[in-house]
């Protein structure tokens, strides 16, 4: 619920149990009261210190400057005298660098509005409520409106903002933040995600000090390295307790998220795209709409955070048919062949693959153009008879024939220097001109900021999928982007480069999912590197990383479902030796960690033998039997082997808490132990549940814990099912 308290000058806005407060200040200034717990008062100017000095500028003009560097602010401006990061900087054509964000007016409206051209969380009228508050910087004539949608039923809401240019004379945006939160510091530590390839998204926590900190990218995509996700949490903050302020960015391209302890120990906490390398000329009648923040305030831990996250993109942000639905166990042949595949190979994989109850193939890299390494054919979207004897309808119909769907590889966004595309269209690689193109995979980026270029790819791509019986496309996205030019932006507009083209990317994925609205869709960017909240809006699941051994798994899915559905992480059972890694681990195990994320597999399944293969069919019958349940129900995080060193645990608990799945491993087995009662988390304490043979009730499973025996040997793997007693 969204109020405004005339006389006070107070906006409230409610969710469930968490109140956010703004205050308009002597009538100019957007100020920042409150976030957190619910409160039941509406009178809370107080927390404004306005009786405080430096005091407002209407008491005290001679400060104005104190005051603005030490206000808390909604929106902070640039060059007036806020020293700590300002949200916005815009360069008028005189070439000055200052705003002055003043309030004009509100309006509260129901639901949530679109974002032009960018993913966003979307809801129903009643679901949700938006207040958009308008500022305007005189001079310049811009105006900034802050939009904050409230989703009631959950304790989140979502930030973004419009610049329009309403004077007569253009000026350039040189940045453009989606949300900022000033607070108190409380010794507050700052949590992030940050990774590599194959390492991606491991969580990182550390003490906030004084100064900036932030993790960012600026590498054309949200990244393996730096995630666009960043808490600040009390100290001591544990799954269950604890204050969590968090952020995470609705968006797959530059980004900067940034907490900032001040001199007077205020926190400043931001969010939005990377100001380095961006400008974006606005024309006067022209508009810029930034990307969304997702924020989520628990008063309960990480564990509600997370589920918050989980819920909100569940219910508003994903939109494909296959979000509810169990996604057809695949078998993709990545692992399995690399780019050494002919359709026979394929088929043969494929009908092993059928008779153990894998119900998809995927075709990976490699048949397309020339392609026989990664050196060549990106951009050549149509298919190697050579390789693939009678073509992509042909092997789709037999593969069909054995019951299974079929899915292939691509890479839209990317060109190879040796293909036909680039040979007819050099200017469509990102590039300057005069320099090498820095080459990375031995390819090069190509220019989405053009419409021709999307619009070229997509007809080569959409020719393909109309050709044959393709169910499921796996879009990768192999390099970030390097030496940032385009041939079609004019100088003073190559700044906008990055934006525009994820802009493009976003454009194409919505058109590929508008035109085939059955195709399930998986975002992949060599492993990991863009699983991010602004890919989930157009596909459902997304590959986690190119790592697949399950132990290394482990702490790159704890981070992934710290923020994001566990539905959505891309998983497969890989063989061992581990390509990654190298590491053996039993094959129960892998399909145990894989069941948490879309689950599959990612091997020769030709060459399993009689044991492992008869593994693959209990994995299958425990998939079909567990996906509805872990699809659809509540994360909790028990154990993290990657701060104990020696266990993992995670629960998913159904929503009505009449069934659970608890997952145990033990990572490295130790000498001379006893059994560990672990204790879970999420059951009714009332209900009565049973666990084996015994029935308990909840509280002394979440009290007591459990009993789990020590086992000899390492990286065992233990699915208990708690289920309500009486329950079939
Ligand atoms: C990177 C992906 O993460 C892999 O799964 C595979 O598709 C390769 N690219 C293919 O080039």
């Amino acid at each position: 619920m969204i109020r405004f308290d005339e006389k006070n000058k107070v906006f409230l806005l409610d969710t469930e149990n968490t109140s956010y407060g703004i205050a308009v200040v002597d009538d100019r200034y957007v100020g920042h009261l409150y976030y957190g717990k619910k409160l039941r008062d509406t009178d809370i100017r107080y927390l404004l210190r306005e009786d405080e000095a430096p005091f407002t500028p209407a008491a005290n003009k001679r400060e104005t400057g104190s005051f603005l560097d030490c206000a808390h602010m909604e929106y902070p401006e640039t060059g007036m005298g806020d020293y700590r990061e300002s949200a916005v900087c815009i360069r008028s054509m005189s070439g000055h660098r200052a705003s002055e964000i003043r309030y004009e007016g509100y309006e509260i409206i129901q639901g949530k509005p679109a974002l032009e051209g960018l993913p966003a969380t979307w809801a129903q009228d009643s679901q949700c409520g938006t207040l958009k508050i308008f500022c305007r910087d005189s001079l310049s004539g811009m105006k900034i409106t802050l939009l904050y949608s409230v989703f009631e039923g959950l304790d989140a809401l979502t930030r973004s903002v419009i610049i329009e240019n309403e004077g007569t004379e253009p000026f350039y945006i040189e940045k453009v933040l989606s949300a900022c939160l000033d607070m108190d510091d409380r010794d507050f530590e700052m949590m992030s995600l940050a990774g590599s390839w194959g390492r991606e998204r491991r969580i990182q926590r550390r003490p906030l000090g004084y100064g900036r900190q932030n993790v960012a990218s600026f590498r054309g995509e949200s990244s393996h390295q730096e995630h666009p996700f960043l808490a600040l949490v009390t100290p001591g903050t544990t799954q269950e307790s604890g204050e969590v302020y968090a952020m995470n960015f609705v968006y797959s391209g530059n980004f900067i998220a940034q907490a900032e302890k001040s001199q007077f120990d205020s926190v400043r906490m931001t969010m939005g795209i990377h100001p380095e390398g961006f400008t974006w000329k606005l024309e006067p009648g022209e508009r810029f709409t930034t990307p969304e923040v997702a924020m989520v305030y628990s008063a309960e831990g990480l564990g509600k955070m997370t589920r918050t996250y989980h819920d909100l993109y569940r219910e508003h942000l994903i939109r494909s048919p296959y979000l509810h639905k169990k996604r057809p166990i695949l078998i993709n042949n990545w692992e399995a062949t690399y780019f050494d595949f002919d359709e026979k190979k394929l088929l043969e994989i494929a009908k092993e693959a059928s008779e153990l109850g894998i119900e998809m193939l995927v075709m990976d890299d490699g048949w397309f153009g020339k392609r026989n390494l990664d050196d060549s054919s990106l951009g050549d979207w149509y298919v190697n008879e050579g390789k693939i004897k009678g073509g992509l309808r042909k092997l789709a119909e037999n593969v069909k024939k054995l019951g299974m769907k079929f899915g292939i590889w691509i890479e839209p966004e990317m060109v190879s220097p040796d293909s036909e595309l680039y040979r007819k269209h050099p200017d469509w690689a990102i590039q300057i001109p005069g320099r090498d193109i820095t080459q990375s995979r031995a390819q090069y980026v190509l220019d989405f900021s053009r419409n021709e270029v999307v619009d070229g790819v997509y007809e080569m791509i959409a020719k393909v999928l109309r050709s044959a019986d393709i169910s499921y496309v796996k879009w990768d996205m192999n390099r970030q982007l390097a030496t940032l030019g385009s041939y079609a932006l004019p100088a003073d507009r190559q700044g906008e480069l990055s934006h525009r083209y994820m802009l493009g990317v976003y454009r194409m994925q919505e058109r590929l999912i508008t035109d085939f609205p059955e195709l399930l869709l998986e975002n992949c960017s060599g492993g990991g590197a863009r699983f991010d909240a602004g890919m989930l809006y157009y596909s459902p699941q997304i590959w986690c990383s190119d790592d697949t051994d399950a132990i290394e798994r482990l702490a790159i899915q704890e981070g992934t479902a710290l923020v994001y559905p566990v539905a959505s992480m891309g998983a497969h059972v890989s063989v061992c030796p581990n390509h990654t890694v190298g590491r053996n681990t039993p094959f129960e195990t892998r399909g145990d960690v894989a069941l948490l994320g879309t689950f599959g597999y990612e091997l020769d399944i030709t060459k399993l033998s009689v044991e492992e293969k008869a593994q693959v069919k209990i994995q299958v019958e425990k998939y079909h039997k567990y996906n509805d349940l872990i699809r659809e129900g509540d994360y909790y995080r028990l154990a993290s082997a990657s701060e104990n060193g020696s266990y993992d645990s995670w629960m998913i608990v159904e929503k009505s808490r009449r069934k659970a799945l608890l997952f145990y491993v033990q990572t490295l087995a130790r000498a001379n132990t006893k059994s560990r009662f672990l204790r879970l988390a999420g059951l009714d304490p009332e209900k009565r549940y049973s666990v084996g043979e015994k029935e308990y009730f909840g509280s002394t499973l979440m009290q007591a814990g459990i009993r789990i025996l020590p086992e000899s040997g390492d990286f065992k793997s233990r699915l208990i099912e708690i289920t309500e007693a009486g329950t079939p």
